[in-house]
């Protein structure tokens, strides 16, 4: 099978590399790709948001199957620019996409479907803001209503704070979602679902702030673990019957059926898993620790998914261990990040790349906000972290910074559903 994966992100370099492994790959090209993935993958530069370029690359490369690894291609419509082409594509259409694209559309599809998530009001008149306010909070969670790369979100406990971040996304014209908040620790659960079939992936977690403690504004994401070792037993059973099915069945409906990966964010809540977000792709870094585990060939998988043969497909296989992600990141990430600082130790095992580019003269040098995945494997989850902070000690990027307690809590046995 020739394969073609598109994005630039460690979730991409994470895929390449779990492709390269499998025999069933007898090629495997990247765009764009990032310095990391070029060492496994042909690279070529494509610009993701074009459709038609995406379509046009498979073509060309006479890919197999083309895996999208990002959000803004999908929601612009690039796997259905792959499929129209005749060519089995890894990732949900435009109409499908929506449930990421556009949190009103994921809020009205989950009410049809009966899927426990929290209460919304929209806002899109700055007049009717501080009404819509009263109705919530605290604590107030304040979220623009498009696509935000995990930046657009403000959860706070100070209704001054909620105000200003609600006006910031009116006054740049985005309309502004109201959210009660669902007090609870977080799940991200990834299915597999190609239109009907539901293929659960293991449970993680990843850590959306910045800082240590949770400290500081949200992130595209600093780390992740995976699996949790204090999920209840059943709990993804129980999501993929109440959550995931039902809002595949719903999508199917609506003639719009969901081929890909379907992305529960979780909060388990008192009342029970409640959906916090949807996404239409897999998670960064989640993916870097759940692929790590995955012991069944990617490509036949994900093409099945793509192909509508999830059923027929074997069971998966995972390592019995943990794996577990720490994000390095670049000095000024999630603001403005500096970029051209030279890395070293980028090229040891377990590192992913994400923000990282070649110069000319042979440096790898930082070139985005989240430079590098670090991934760490081990029999237990304490094994696993020890050994991904021990390479993330290996490698150096000047005025980079990480957080230091990825799957901490979970290690000291601190996180528990009530
Ligand atoms: P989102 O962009 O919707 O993924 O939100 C980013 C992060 O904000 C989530 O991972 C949660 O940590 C937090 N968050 C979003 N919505 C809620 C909510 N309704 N209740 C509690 N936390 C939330
Ligand atoms: N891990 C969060 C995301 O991929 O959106």
């Amino acid at each position: 099978m020739r394969v073609l994966v598109i994005g630039s992100g460690a979730r991409e370099h994470a895929l390449v590399l779990a492709l390269s492994h499998d025999p069933a790959v007898i090629a495997l090209a990247c765009a764009p790709g990032n310095a990391g993935i070029a060492s496994l993958a042909e690279s070529y530069g494509v610009d993701v948001g074009d459709p038609s370029a995406v379509a046009d690359l498979a073509v060309e490369w006479r890919a197999d199957l083309v895996i999208v690894g990002p959000e803004v291609p999908l929601v612009a419509g690039a796997a259905d620019a792959v499929r129209d082409r005749g060519i089995a594509c890894f990732g949900p259409s435009a109409a499908a996409s929506r449930i990421e694209g556009s949190k009103a559309f994921a809020k009205d599809v989950m009410a049809a479907a009966g899927v426990p998530t929290a209460h919304g009001e929209i806002v899109d008149n700055p007049a009717r803001l501080d009404a819509a306010l009263r109705n919530f909070g605290p604590t107030w969670v304040v979220k623009d209503d498009g696509l935000a790369a995990g930046k657009g979100v403000a959860v706070t406990d100070d209704l001054a704070a909620a105000r200003a971040h609600a006006m910031t996304l009116l006054d740049a014209g985005h309309p502004v979602l109201l959210e009660t908040f669902l007090d609870g620790p977080e799940v991200s659960l990834f299915c597999l679902v190609d239109g009907t079939t539901v293929v659960p992936l293991l449970p993680a977690q990843d850590f959306k702030r910045v800082g240590d403690g949770d400290a500081g504004p949200n992130t595209g994401g600093m780390g992740a673990y995976a699996p949790l070792p204090w999920a209840p037993p059943g709990l993804v059973d129980e999501v993929v019957a109440k959550i995931v099915h039902p809002v595949a069945q719903e999508l199917a409906g609506r003639g719009t059926p969901f081929t890909g990966l379907l992305y529960a964010g979780l909060a388990l809540t008192a009342a029970g898993p409640q959906v916090i977000e949807f996404n239409c792709r897999f998670g960064d870094p989640e993916t870097q620790a759940v692929l790590a585990l995955l012991r069944s060939p990617l490509a036949a998988l994900l093409h099945a998914t793509a192909t509508g043969a999830l059923a027929a497909h074997p069971p998966l296989e995972w390592s019995e261990g943990s794996a577990v992600t720490v994000v390095i990141a670049a000095e000024g990430y999630p603001g403005y990040a500096r970029s051209g600082d030279v890395i070293t130790g980028s090229e040891a095992d377990g590192v992913l790349h994400a923000g990282t580019r070649r110069r000319e003269d042979g440096a790898i040098v930082s070139a985005g906000g989240r430079v590098l995945s670090v991934v760490g494997s081990g029999a237990s989850l304490p094994e696993a972290r020890e050994e991904a902070y021990r390479k993330v000690a290996a490698v150096h990027l000047p005025g980079s910074h990480h957080r230091t307690d990825i799957a901490l809590r979970a290690v000291r046995g601190e996180i528990s559903v009530v």
